[in-house]
């Protein structure tokens, strides 16, 4: 999965919200979002899978951690959605377009989170951190 979209050297700290809006392709498969230090090292990779109807979060750090997979993929391929992700001390919480909330584990232990990169099939129209 090509990442289309990237940001480094953001200062997201601990406690910051991203509210990130964009529009699903109506073709896809998959998309990612993914938070970390780098490419190479990712603490939440959100991954809604429309080929197996679930949402999987994962980490990656030289390889990908354990899958959590979460069976609440309640948004359309071809929809525009928003997603708020906020990163502070019990790790990521997703919140998704109908308000239900993922926490995923801060499994790196990271204390900044530099890195932004969207996947293709997912178009960012707005962005804003809190
Ligand atoms: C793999 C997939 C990756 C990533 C990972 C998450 O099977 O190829 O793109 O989604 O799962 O665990």
């Amino acid at each position: 999965m090509s990442e289309t979209c990237e940001a480094a050297n953001m200062a997201m700290k601990l406690g910051t919200t991203l509210m990130i809006k964009g529009k699903i392709a109506k073709d896809v498969d998959r998309f990612a979002i993914n938070l970390g230090e780098g490419p190479e090292k990712l603490g939440l990779h959100f991954n809604p899978r429309y080929d197996q109807s679930s949402i999987v979060l994962n980490s990656f750090d030289g390889g990908w951690g354990k899958e959590v997979v979460v069976d609440h993929l309640r948004f359309a391929r071809g929809s525009e959605i928003t997603v708020i992700m906020t990163f502070d001390s019990d790790g990521f919480k997703v919140t998704l377009p109908d308000l239900h909330q993922i926490t995923f584990p801060n499994r790196l232990g990271l204390s900044q989170v530099p890195y932004l990169g969207v996947s293709d099939g997912f178009s960012i129209t707005s962005m804003k951190f809190d």
